[in-house]
């Protein structure tokens, strides 16, 4: 016992963030078998692991996947990456403050704040421990004007106090838009997605001098600020590949047959994640796919404007985030789920119907392509996709058991994006899949989950005296090395109360060392679920839990 009670804040029980959650055994012996199946397929593919960090900057992500994006627009986690905390409160407190005109000790403590604020501030430019940024740079030059006018303007009354009152609100209102803008260092964002990730990582490290193309595959958490719900999480986990090949000088020569190789390279990388999805007996597989066009030819452009047209026409039926789209990005608007809207979206003009000779070629290539590999596909025209980097190819796979968050798998091909990120001219194509949804679904199909989920056999080892003890501990050494899970009680135990508590933790086998069984040299292995017991020389064994 504490001398003292707790207090109250102490005994706040802490919980995990909404939106995340702990994974447990035995779910995660799902999860690590998920992830070998992942890296075991993908190696077959000729893919390599990439292994990004978790937070970018802020605009690799907003100039990727697209700044009206939800994610965003609404959906990061983004903070700034700084060391001036005093500053950064200092900053605060100045934006809280309301001086009062008629108190000159009020205003001369304000005037000194921010006085103080541009001290350290223009310490830290000068030292570059603060970007120079232009917004900084304007920022410092209006804070020094205002901290300049602001005690001659609260001295002045000459046109009444009402006037003097609105003329010190306008600074100090100037006051705060200064210290809004101002970064006192990086603004960073948890990862939303890997594909900018991996775009970045591609250029900072030249790959495109490497053979091409380069062939990476992710694993890990993403973050995004969503509604949670069954299948969808603050923090989730993808299993992403990516395609890059840099774009020869000579690329355009043949183009015919750059876009069947663009085509052959969209099929391989569609079969990869079936295949996944294949050995992992993921119940209720389907792939849809679409061609949304191509940014730069006329038929994505020539597509959205008539889009918009035929959506304005019917903009009054829609619901609000449909017609905020309609200005924002058409596209979207066929990604809306909402049942009143369906009727309306199945009259607007399709895509297929106005791509371009490129495009349409390309698009009948990956269709061929797919049918060569058995790879069976659903077209859906209205799959667009919420992120911006798109064109050409989309795909989207859905499984079983999922409820209305059935994506467990989004990709498609992004040729440009790595130019748009500062690269040389570089074509790309890839996918994530949920991890957590395509966990889900395994689980709800429970006999894929069990396959999926097998375990080494797991031995119970319940010994008996103190020359029973060393030979379990040396049992125990020589059946872990030879992959067998192995419970060793650290106390000895009547055989009855260790039976019991290796059927408690759900062990096959019980592996029985009395004083007796060491002296005779054999082993006896009891078989849990039902009692039968064969006698063992160690080798022995060893060979027949090996072989199960
Ligand atoms: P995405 O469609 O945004 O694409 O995400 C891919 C998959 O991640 C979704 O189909 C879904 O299974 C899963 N997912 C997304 N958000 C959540 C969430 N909040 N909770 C649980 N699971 C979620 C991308 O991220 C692209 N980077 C894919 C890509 C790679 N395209 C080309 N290369």
């Amino acid at each position: 016992m504490t001398e003292a009670a707790p207090k109250k804040e102490q005994r706040r029980k802490f919980q995990a963030i909404r939106g995340t959650r702990d994974l447990l055994p035995p779910d995660t012996a799902l999860w690590n078998h998920v992830e070998e199946t992942a890296h075991a397929v993908f190696t077959t593919f000729g893919f390599g692991e990439i292994r990004p960090p978790v937070f970018e900057a802020t605009e690799l992500f907003a100039r990727a996947v697209g700044g009206d994006t939800d994610i965003v627009g609404k959906e990061m986690y983004t903070f700034e990456d700084h060391d001036f905390g005093e500053l950064s409160s200092l900053a605060s407190t100045i934006t809280y403050r309301n001086p009062d005109i008629q108190n000159s000790h009020s205003v001369s403590s304000y005037v000194e704040q921010i006085h103080a604020f541009l001290g350290a501030y223009s310490e830290g430019l000068a030292q570059n421990k603060i970007p120079r940024t232009p917004d900084n740079e304007r920022a410092l030059e209006n804070l020094r004007m205002h901290a300049t006018r602001i005690p001659i303007l609260a001295g002045d009354w000459t046109g009444g106090i009402e006037h003097a009152k609105t003329r010190l609100e306008l600074q100090i209102s100037g006051v705060r838009e200064a210290l809004r803008v101002i970064q006192l260092g990086d603004v960073l964002s948890l990862r939303p997605e890997a594909t900018a990730s991996v775009c970045r990582a591609y250029i900072e490290h030249n790959m495109q001098q490497l053979p091409q193309p380069q062939k990476l595959y992710y694993i890990g958490p993403m973050f995004r600020r969503e509604r949670p719900q069954k299948g969808r999480y603050r923090q989730f986990y993808q299993v992403g590949a990516e395609v890059l090949e840099n774009v020869k000088p000579d690329a355009t020569r043949d183009a015919a047959k750059e876009l069947t190789k663009d085509a052959i390279t969209d099929a391989e990388v569609i079969q990869m994640v079936m295949t996944f999805f294949d050995k992992l007996k993921l119940p209720g597989v389907q792939l849809e796919i679409n061609s949304i066009g191509h940014a730069a030819d006329n038929c994505r452009r020539g597509y959205v404007a008539l889009l918009k047209s035929e959506l304005e026409k019917v903009k009054d039926k829609l619901g609000a985030d449909s017609q905020r789209r309609i200005e924002t990005n058409p596209f979207r608007v066929l990604d809306s789920k909402l049942e009143h809207e369906q009727p309306i979206i199945a009259t607007l003009p399709k895509i297929a119907d106005h791509l371009c000779d490129d495009c349409k070629t390309q698009y009948a290539a990956v269709k061929r392509e797919l049918e060569l590999r058995g790879v069976f596909y659903t077209e859906n025209w209205r799959l667009v996709r919420g992120l911006d980097y798109y064109m050409r190819t989309t795909f989207e796979i859905t499984a079983q058991g999922l409820g209305s968050q059935n994506a467990v798998c989004g990709g498609g091909r992004y040729d440009g994006l790595v130019e748009l990120l500062g690269g040389p001219p570089t074509k790309g194509i890839g996918f994530a899949i949920g991890e957590d949804r395509l966990i889900l679904s395994l689980q709800e199909a429970k006999d894929a989950a069990l396959a999926a989920g097998k375990q080494p056999p797991f031995v119970y080892i319940a010994w008996m005296g103190a020359n029973a003890y060393a030979a379990a501990v040396h049992a125990a050494k020589d059946l872990r090395a030879a992959g067998v899970r192995v419970e060793l009680p650290p106390v000895e135990q009547k055989f009855g109360k260790a039976l019991e508590r290796a059927s408690k933790l759900g062990a096959q086998y019980a592996l029985i060392l009395g004083d007796n069984e060491v002296a005779e040299g054999t082993w006896t292995l009891k078989t849990l679920a039902d009692g039968a017991q064969q006698k063992f020389t160690e080798p022995h064994l060893l060979d027949f839990l090996k072989k199960l």
